[in-house]
């Protein structure tokens, strides 16, 4: 339960005053062994305010049917959460979320978190790294073919899903 007691201490650092309510709901919707009923699963997220493609992932997620809980912290909160996760410049991207004991950092698409969250593999979270063109929340002209990679507790990535947005 290392992750989730890291998640605990996150809360902590980044909620401020007087949501204590809340920061004690999210260690009970974050513990890995959650079952979810239903196809609308909680996650929450981390970014900064001016943020406009978190905006867009998250209405994404919504779309798709998750419950978000979007919050806004510092980029130095950001940057220590994205650290504390195990998340790396290589893997890092805009925003940071929590789902189901995963980490789940960028434009990860929903069907993917959804798969994660079926399939439950031994691994610490998914990531897309950078902000690819095309992705959920970057869309516009010039969409690529990207990857979403899986990391475990060690760093170690691998390809998760191969994206074609075209
Ligand atoms: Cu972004
Ligand atoms: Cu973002």
């Amino acid at each position: 339960m290392r992750l989730l007691s890291l998640i605990v201490a996150l809360s902590i650092l980044v909620s401020g005053c007087g949501e204590a309510t809340q920061a004690a709901t999210d260690r009970v919707s974050l513990d890995r062994s959650t079952r979810f009923e239903n196809d609308a699963p909680s996650i929450l997220v981390y970014k900064t305010p001016t943020c406009g493609c978190c905006n867009g992932w998250v209405d994404h997620l919504r779309e798709a049917g998750f419950e978000v809980d979007a919050r806004n912290v510092s980029d130095q909160s950001l940057y220590a959460l994205k650290k504390e996760v195990g998340i790396t410049v290589e893997m890092s991207s805009c925003h940071t979320a929590l789902v189901g004991g995963y980490v789940v950092e960028g434009h990860v698409p929903a069907d993917q978190i959804k798969r994660l969250l079926s399939e439950k593999p031994e691994i610490a979270g998914i990531t897309v790294p950078g902000m690819p063109i095309g992705s959920p929340g970057m869309e516009g002209p010039g969409a690529r073919p990207y990857a979403a990679y899986s990391f475990d507790h060690s760093g170690q990535l691998k390809v998760f899903a191969e994206i074609d947005p075209r």
